[in-house]
C-alpha cells in the first residue's frame, strides 16, 4: 500500500471519530496496513479475533491512532529495564492522559508492575468503552472522563506514602491529528496539543517530584521537532529497535 493510500485510509477512520465501532475486518486491515500483519493489532496480550471473541472493541478514530501491542509491549519492556536500572526503589505510578485504546496504560502498567495506574479521556465513547474493556480484562485502573489538563489534580488525592517514595511515569501520545502523514511522518510540534506543552504542562504539576515521560514515535519523525523536545531534558534516551526509533524516555 502506497503512503497516499495509507494516509486515504487514516483520514477516513480519523473522520468517522469516537462514536463508530471498528468491526473485525477493519481491524484486521490496520494490522496489515501498519504492521504487514493482522496479529500485531493486538491490545492487551489478545490477537484481533480473540479481542472480538472477549467483546472488547475499539472506535475507528481510536483504532488508526491507537498504541497497538507491536509498539506497546516493547514501551513496557523498555520502560521496565529503564526503572530496574535507574530508579528501582521506587514505586511506579504509571499515567495516560489520553488513554484513546488503553492499551499504552494497560502496557505500562504491566510491564513495570506499577502499583497504580491513572488514565484520562475527555471524549465519553471512548472512556466508556475503556472502563467496560478494562473491567473484561479484570484491569484494575482510576479511569477519569476529564482532560489532560487535570492529571495532577486527580492523582493526588491518591497519594498513600505522602508521595515520597513513587516514581511517576506519564505516557504522552495525544493525537496525531494533522501532526502526521506516512510520508513525512510525525512532527512532534503540531500533535494536539503539541508534545511540548504537555512536557511544560506536568513538569510544572509535578515539579516536586521524580518523573519521566514516555513518548511513542514512528519510524519517521521531524527531526527539528524532535531536538527541540529533547533541549528540554535533563536526561533522554531514544530506543532502536532495528533501525529505526521505538520509544523515547525522557526527564526533565
Ligand atoms: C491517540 S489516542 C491515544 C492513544 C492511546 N494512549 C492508546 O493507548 O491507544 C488519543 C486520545 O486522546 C483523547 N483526547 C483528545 N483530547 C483530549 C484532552 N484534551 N484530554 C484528554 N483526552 C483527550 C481522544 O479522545 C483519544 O481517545
Amino acid at each position: 500500500m502506497s503512503d497516499e493510500e495509507k494516509d486515504e485510509l487514516r483520514q477516513n477512520l480519523i473522520s468517522r471519530g469516537y462514536t463508530s465501532l471498528l468491526e473485525y475486518d477493519e481491524l484486521a486491515a490496520i494490522g496489515i496496513t501498519l504492521f504487514g500483519t493482522i496479529e500485531a493489532a493486538s491490545l492487551f496480550g489478545l490477537k484481533p479475533n480473540e479481542l472480538f471473541e472477549r467483546n472488547i472493541r475499539i472506535c475507528a478514530r481510536t483504532g488508526i491512532e491507537a498504541v497497538y501491542d507491536a509498539k506497546a509491549v516493547t514501551y513496557g519492556l523498555l520502560l521496565s529495564d529503564f526503572i530496574i536500572k535507574h530508579v528501582p526503589d521506587k514505586q511506579v505510578v504509571v499515567i495516560d492522559p489520553f488513554l484513546g485504546s488503553g492499551n499504552f496504560l494497560y502496557s505500562m502498567a504491566k510491564y513495570t508492575k506499577g502499583y497504580a495506574a491513572f488514565g484520562f479521556d475527555n471524549s465519553h465513547p471512548v472512556y466508556e468503552l475503556v472502563v467496560a474493556n478494562y473491567a473484561k480484562l479484570n484491569f484494575n485502573a482510576h479511569v477519569f472522563f476529564d482532560d489532560y489538563a487535570n492529571v495532577s489534580e486527580r492523582v493526588r488525592p491518591f497519594d498513600r506514602t505522602n508521595l515520597k517514595n513513587e516514581m511517576f511515569v506519564i505516557g504522552i501520545a495525544p493525537p496525531w491529528g494533522n501532526g502526521f502523514d506516512f510520508k513525512t511522518g510525525l512532527n512532534l510540534n503540531k500533535t494536539t496539543p503539541p508534545c511540548k506543552h504537555l512536557i511544560e504542562t506536568y513538569t510544572k504539576q509535578f515539579a516536586d517530584l521524580p518523573i519521566v515521560f514516555v513518548i511513542p514515535l514512528p519510524e519517521k519523525v521531524h527531526e527539528e521537532s524532535l531536538t527541540e523536545l529533547l533541549s528540554m531534558a535533563s536526561f533522554y534516551q531514544i530506543f532502536y529497535k532495528g533501525t529505526r526509533t521505538a520509544v523515547l524516555i525522557l526527564t526533565p
